[in-house]
């Protein structure tokens, strides 16, 4: 650990940073192109969680964060699936839906929606065209021609792994720097390859192994809100951190104030996996809606069918500050969390690690 040079690592270097502190992608509200510019201004990488974004929007909101700054930042799209699911069962999931659609004070049908996720050879057409320097994704590896367009214009990549073997694949598609996501992260599972009941290995077990198998460098993803957090992950061998929940309680986010007090109000046990919410495993706090949707199981439609038709719902609980039929994504640290600005985060985690580090070269 003495040897290392903070501020300075790989992914400093590779993205053109000051400090290796990666501001999660949060599709939804949270990683807003205010997020993203302040964490960009402040030295550490910004990213817009742009999953769920049109095309127009995905546009609007990258020149957005070009008005506020000149230094780097990323863009996060989710690589496409497209399940199937019958229409019966589409129907009965409605039908489930309808009381939590009338408490909100939504109309009892679901409107049928044109597609259940925006296009991502579209929302790839944006990022491309609008030079983003900096192209991470989740859920899978996207068509090797896709990620061939970024490679041809010096786009730096960024992969997401829950596992070794999902981290040798992402090696194997030529990525610039791979996220190792432990199982205390925020959100949803990034598991690509197998059932992402299979991958939930922790951060301090799976970052080793990752680094230790790929020659690509690694950033550690899940429970890190601090300093401590931070050397800890450096001394796993990370050449830097992605931190979600730890920025989306900050004044910056665009997270619902009703998401960012339950998660500053829960303790280290308040979160647990969800599906019923999306479709996909997601940690964060259960709720009324979580858990009505929990059982049976086999009623929940896949990704993201099941996220498209509790969108409304979740849309309006957060205008109107309703808890109990949000998704209340959040990391088993939560309770770490602040709400002062990104940039103070990012000056107090500086300090705590010059200081860990410094304690650590004198004893
Ligand atoms: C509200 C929320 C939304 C998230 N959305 C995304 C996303 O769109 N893309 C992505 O790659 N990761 C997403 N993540 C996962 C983060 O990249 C990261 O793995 C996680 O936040 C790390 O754990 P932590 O929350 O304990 O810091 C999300 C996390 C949260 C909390």
């Amino acid at each position: 650990m003495s040897k290392l040079i903070w501020p300075r690592t790989l992914v400093t270097d590779r993205l053109g940073i000051t400090y290796p502190l990666i501001q999660a992608p949060m599709a939804g509200a949270a990683a807003n192109p205010e997020l993203v510019t302040a964490v960009a201004n402040a030295g550490g990488l910004g990213s817009l969680g742009a999953g769920y974004l049109s095309p127009d929007a995905l546009r609007a909101s990258i020149r957005a964060i070009r008005a506020q700054t000149k230094r780097p930042f990323a863009v996060n799209l989710f690589a496409p699936e497209s399940p199937t699911s019958d229409p019966a069962a589409i129907a009965r999931m409605a039908a489930r839906l309808r009381p939590y659609r009338a408490a909100v004070g939504l109309p009892p049908d679901v409107p049928a929606p044109q597609s259940y996720a925006e296009d991502f050879a579209d929302q790839i057409a944006v990022v491309l065209d609008e030079g983003v320097p900096i192209f991470s994704f989740v859920f899978g590896i996207p068509p090797r021609d896709m990620l061939e367009r970024f490679k041809e214009r010096g786009v730096t990549l960024i992969g997401t792994a829950t596992t070794v073997r999902e981290a040798q694949q992402l090696a194997d598609a030529d990525v610039d720097l791979i996220v190792a996501q432990g199982s205390e992260a925020g959100g949803h599972r990034a598991t690509f390859l197998g059932p992402a009941e299979s991958a939930l290995i922790g951060t301090i077990a799976l970052v080793p192994q990752i680094v230790d198998r790929v020659s690509v460098p690694v950033i550690a993803a899940g429970g890190i809100m601090d300093g401590r957090g931070v050397v800890a992950a450096l001394a796993l061998g990370a050449a830097g951190v992605q931190m979600g929940t730890a920025f989306l309680t900050r004044a910056e986010s665009g997270a619902p104030a009703a998401q960012k007090e339950a998660i500053l109000r829960g303790g280290d046990d308040s979160t647990t996996l969800i599906r019923g919410i999306s479709g996909k495993w997601a940690r964060g706090i259960p709720n009324q809606l979580s858990q009505a949707l929990a059982t049976p199981a086999d009623d929940i439609l896949p990704y993201p069918i099941q996220h498209a038709l509790t969108r409304e719902i979740r849309r309006a609980a957060s205008q109107q500050g309703r808890q109990e039929y949000l998704a209340l994504w959040s990391g088993q640290a939560g309770h770490l969390a602040g709400t002062a600005g990104a940039a103070q985060l990012i000056a107090e985690v500086d300090q705590q690690v010059r200081a860990l580090l410094a304690s650590a070269a004198m004893d």
